[in-house]
């Protein structure tokens, strides 16, 4: 070993020991007769201590020629500090440095390594082996293999046992686009990388395998935001002879095992809302429960008054933001310019000021009495000093913006602390939604989750209404995880790919290895799977899971370290059998 310790270990009582630390060199200060140089490796930083007539001359030299991220080998004993450092585990003691080899010297690093760097993203990317050697992303990835382990703690203490499944499976159309491989052995086909190893996990039950999981990488060729990217990790989780309240009982005694392993934060049992509760009362089916200002809907008091916008609509709705009646002309249009914002879609906002004095004052006085402003806001519960936010349209799409608008809200008044965890099931979500663009049903979830038995002959008369065993878990806002109570029967599977268009024939061709597979004794079974990188976020109060995956792709979708995707050659492209191209771009 080139160490007798790390340099995270070093406490008083090892004071007088002769040690062999190795890392890198974070920092060297070189105060004329004292020379201190901190020394990095992945459990902390200790101090290397030498002084001018004490230590070796030869010594001296060979230290000032160190370079940062040099790594060197240190070889001397530990004394007391003189001067302690309570921030560091390592600060009551130093290193009186005898020996030091150099094991590899370093270029200038291009940002420096330091928990606040001068490093622009794109530079951090290119260079994320360096980036990594920071505190914060190494912390994030520490954090990420605790959820791991303790993760498949608590899953093996309930009998899962973990299984792989491949990743050259098949493409299918449902759900994102599918990455796709070509076969060189097979040409002019494609496997395709999975998007999740749902049907895998469905055929390990009819194998009998009872109670199945994997943390496993998926693939989905979406556009990425901060909670998505190309390849991710599920938790995925299976389990037979269950129904829904099993699984919910189980993955939220997971949930609540990790927060307190990993976080010591007790979690309360988590309520349960539906689908059209949700969307009702936070337009969204993540609602972000940290606090309320829930809709209030306005119908009754606001039409009829001869306000046409009102009147025209299908909802009038709003949120009661309190205590904000005092803003400024200047925030309210900045609100007014969030809410028409393309990405949120509205015309405009009403809103009504209740004031200190009891008055009000609206955008829309010209049509509204005080009485009639008085009526809505007993209905919003409001008091003096609180301020309405009123959007009106077309049902669906009001709710969505006015989720927007509340998120908003909540953000600028502090509402939406990432240490305070309120987490839910959503539960009762549609089965099948319909899809403008290509003039049909889509399956919300997947196509094999079931529908209510109590909904199921609407399966040929009302789709649209079906309500399915399927269930979210969402925790501030974020849906962590999703999954369901899976379709066993083969004449419910048909039916239902029936519902979403399928011909016979298309759905043997697509999934006819499920179906037949469900000929021979497929028990009741059902599952879900969480987002692990997003559950790694969380915990770490973040919103982007970019920090938590070691490396991860940018915004467009590439890995700037290797660069990837890239071209490749024309030779390779023959044995593929695809098109070869005249010319490679950039050879
Ligand atoms: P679903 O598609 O809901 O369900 O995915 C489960 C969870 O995976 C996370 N997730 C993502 N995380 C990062 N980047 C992405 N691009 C991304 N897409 C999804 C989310 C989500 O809740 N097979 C079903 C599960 C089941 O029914 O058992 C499935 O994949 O946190």
């Amino acid at each position: 070993m080139l160490r007798t310790h790390t340099c995270g270990e070093l406490r008083i009582a090892d004071i007088n020991k002769e040690v062999v630390l190795s890392g890198w060199v974070q920092r060297i200060r070189d105060k004329g007769g004292l020379i201190w140089i901190d020394l990095r490796d992945r459990y902390g930083i200790t101090q290397l201590l030498l002084e001018e007539g004490r230590s070796d001359v030869q010594l001296i030299k060979q230290v000032r020629e160190l370079g940062r991220e040099f790594v060197v080998q240190a070889k001397g004993k530990v004394i007391e500090r003189v001067s302690k450092n309570p921030k560091l585990a390592t600060g009551d003691i130093e290193i009186d440095l005898q020996q030091l080899n150099v094991l590899n010297a370093s270029k200038i690093p291009p940002f420096t390594i330091e928990d606040e760097t001068d490093g622009g993203e794109e530079l951090r990317m290119k260079y994320r082996y360096l980036d990594l050697r920071r505190n914060p992303l190494k912390n994030s990835l520490m954090l990420r293999h605790r959820l791991s382990l303790e993760t498949r703690k608590y899953l093996d203490s309930q009998q899962f046992i973990e299984i792989e499944t491949p990743y050259l499976i098949k493409s299918t159309p449902e759900g994102a686009r599918d990455f796709v491989v070509p076969s060189r052995m097979n040409q002019g086909e494609f496997y395709a990388l999975p998007q999740s190893p749902q049907t895998f996990k469905q055929l390990l039950m009819v194998a009998g395998f009872d109670r199945y999981y994997q943390l496993v990488k998926c693939f989905r060729d979406e556009d990425l935001r901060a909670d998505r990217q190309p390849e991710f990790t599920q938790i995925d989780c299976e389990m037979a002879f269950v129904e829904q309240e099993d699984i919910l009982n189980t993955f939220e005694g997971m949930i609540k095992y990790l927060f307190k392993e990993v976080k010591g934060v007790e979690l309360p049992d988590l309520p349960r809302m539906s689908y059209a509760d949700a969307m009702k009362r936070y337009g969204s089916d993540k609602p972000d429960i940290r606090f309320g200002m829930e809709f209030v809907e306005l119908n009754d008091v606001a039409q009829g008054k001869g306000f046409k916008v009102f009147d025209e609509a299908e909802l009038v709705v709003g949120i009661n933001a309190t205590g904000c009646a005092a803003y400024t002309r200047k925030q309210l249009d900045k609100l007014t310019e969030f809410v028409k914002r393309p990405q949120v879609g509205a015309k405009g906002l009403v809103y009504v000021k209740y004031k200190e004095d009891g008055s009000f004052k609206s955008s829309v006085d010209k049509f509204f009495t005080q009485e009639m402003l008085k009526s809505w806001a007993e209905k919003f519960h409001a008091k003096a000093g609180d301020l309405l936010l009123v959007l009106s349209g077309e049902a669906e799409k009001v709710r969505i913006q006015l989720n927007e608008l509340r998120l908003e809200m909540g953000e600028r008044l502090g509402l939406r602390n990432p240490d305070n965890y309120k987490a839910l099931w959503v539960v009762d979500f549609p089965l099948l939604e319909w899809d403008e663009e290509s003039g049909r049903y889509h399956a919300m979830h997947h196509p094999f989750t079931s529908p209510k038995p109590e909904d199921a002959d609407m399966l040929e008369t009302d789709p649209g209404k079906v309500r399915a065993n399927a269930y979210d878990i969402v925790i501030n806002g974020v849906e962590i995880g999703g999954g369901s109570i899976r379709i066993h029967d083969r004449d419910l599977q048909r039916r239902m790919f029936r519902a979403l268009g399928f011909t016979e024939e298309r759905a043997q061709e697509q999934f006819g290895f499920l179906m037949n597979a469900f000929e021979y004794g497929a028990p009741p079974h059902g599952g879900i799977a969480l987002g692990f990188d997003r559950l790694a976020a969380m915990f770490a109060g973040k919103d982007s899971i970019r920090d938590f995956i070691a490396f991860p792709k940018n915004n467009a979708g590439r890995d700037v370290m290797i660069d990837s995707p890239s071209h490749i050659s024309n030779v390779q492209l023959d044995e593929l059998g695809l098109k070869v191209v005249d010319k490679i771009p950039g050879e």
